[in-house]
């Protein structure tokens, strides 16, 4: 399958659970950029809210496999925990974990207002 870029039998089953939640994933953002380019042109006011409804819910499918994505293959925890629902400059955020010595975790600085030092209280704020 040309999904593979390596000889097949060289990749675990994990590894190949890893290429297909990677390629649904990349299915799925794809689908919302065609969607989202339907609703932005679209006349009709029916078809528009339909295709929004439909790129909204490719947005629920994308964000459920990153979230096994992030239970599963290691790196994405960390990565999300250092850029994912935080404020400010993004692009401050990797020279502020490095400063504070963090691995992965979100610099108290971009942490959501209220969240504890176990990163538990954005949960606890969505409940
Ligand atoms: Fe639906
Ligand atoms: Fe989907």
């Amino acid at each position: 399958m040309d999904q593979y870029h390596e000889p097949v039998a060289e990749l675990t089953p994990l590894d190949r659970d890893f290429v297909r939640a990677l390629s649904s994933l990349k299915e799925e953002i794809e689908a919302i950029n065609w969607y989202h380019q339907r609703v932005a042109a679209a006349s009709d006011p029916q078809i528009k809210a339909i295709m929004a409804h439909n790129r909204d819910e490719e947005m629920e499918h994308a964000i459920m496999g990153l979230e096994w994505l992030r239970r599963t293959m290691p790196g994405w925890d960390a990565v999300m925990r250092t850029y994912l629902f935080t404020t400010g400059d993004i692009t401050a955020l990797e020279d502020a974990a490095t400063a504070e010595g963090q691995t992965g975790e979100a610099p108290q600085s971009a942490r959501p207002a209220g969240s504890g030092s176990l990163g538990i209280g954005s949960l606890k704020a969505t409940r």
